[in-house]
């Protein structure tokens, strides 16, 4: 408790969590709880990874939360609720609800995906005094120890996908909750680790993505590698599909951040107008690795930029 005995907004938080996670076991979660056991997200994960549900009333929570003598100052801090012309109504309706938590546990902010299809698939809480995106990592609290013990993180985009490989025994698995990875979840992983799978979805935002984040690590020095799934895969769709077994080859078969870079070029550098400008994009990426760090592929890079090796020594001094 703070500021003379009212709740603290994490207080608040908890509070409303507790509400989300008795919906979830209430009448109005019957689709709920029928989706999340038609996702093979059976029953006794629930509380394990605290999923709740927000009813499609515009103010169930809001009405618990003022019944429970939260005032509104509090629960709109909080982005729960929202002021619209007509009152205060919630933000999260007709969703399931993954709670977020910080490092230390601490409960920072909600993600909802919605049921129906209608309007944005996955909707979070607000930037606020409590929430910055950018600054969690999804299931960290759950995963640090494991991260240390295994000498490596899995960085995963999505809620679903870091459940589903918690739940198939890769406890070191964390979700940047999109593709905008930031300079300050790289930090939290270091913390933890030299060592970061990034494993994206295998469309065209996720392997940009994976581009762009992978640099982001290692230049915080961590050594990156890039797990590529089958076109147009999620991590939680190739556990579902092929098991736990096939997504350690998975690992097995992920590529280090150099070769990784060039492979996913490859195409543009057999193409003979873009080629120049992918050369560039290359060596300019590479350029940022320590070279000792790069020595080890120096004679594979060379080959596929079709340059003799001291050339490209050069370039990348
Ligand atoms: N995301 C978000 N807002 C959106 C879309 C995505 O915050 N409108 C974040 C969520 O953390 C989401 C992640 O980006 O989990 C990955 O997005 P996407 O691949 O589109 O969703 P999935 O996690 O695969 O969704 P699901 O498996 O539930 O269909
Ligand atoms: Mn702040
Ligand atoms: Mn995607
Ligand atoms: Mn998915
Ligand atoms: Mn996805």
């Amino acid at each position: 408790p703070e500021r003379g005995g009212h709740k603290s907004l994490t207080d608040v938080m908890e509070k409303a969590l507790s509400i989300y996670r008795d919906c979830l076991e209430g009448a109005s979660g019957e689709i709920a709880r029928r989706y999340l056991i038609k996702r093979d997200l059976p029953k006794e994960w629930w509380s394990h990874f605290e999923i709740g549900w927000a009813p499609p009333a515009w103010d169930y929570l809001w009405r618990a939360l003022s019944k429970a003598g939260i005032p509104a100052k509090a629960v709109i801090e909080c982005g729960l609720v929202v002021e619209g012309s007509r009152g205060l109504y919630d933000r999260f309706r007709g969703r399931v609800i993954f709670p977020v938590r910080d490092v230390t546990g601490r409960l920072v902010g909600f993600g909802g995906r919605s049921l129906s299809g209608e309007g944005a698939k996955y909707i979070n809480t607000p930037e606020g005094p409590l929430f910055h995106k950018g600054s969690c990592l999804y299931l960290l609290n759950l995963a640090k120890d494991a991260i240390r013990e295994r000498g490596r993180a899995i960085l995963v985009e999505g809620y679903m996908d870091a459940i589903r490989l918690h739940m198939a025994g890769f406890r070191e698995a964390v979700a940047s909750l999109g593709t905008a990875l930031t300079e300050e979840q790289g930090k939290l992983l270091k913390r933890f680790t030299n060592s970061c799978y990034v494993c994206y979805d295998a469309d065209s935002a996720g392997r940009e993505a994976s581009i762009r984040g992978m640099y982001i690590l290692q230049a915080l020095g961590l050594q990156v590698n890039i797990v590529s799934l089958p076109p147009d895969r999620d991590p939680d769709e190739f556990l579902q599909e092929k098991g736990s077994k096939a997504f350690e080859d998975l690992l097995k078969k992920s590529l280090p951040l150099p070769l990784y870079h060039i492979k996913i070029r490859e195409d543009l550098l057999n193409d003979l107008n873009l080629r120049k400008k992918v050369v560039e994009e290359l060596i300019e990426g590479l350029s940022r690795i320590d070279l000792p760090d790069l020595a080890p592929f120096i004679p594979q890079i060379a080959a596929k930029l079709g340059m003799p090796r001291h050339a490209l020594e050069d370039e990348l001094l």
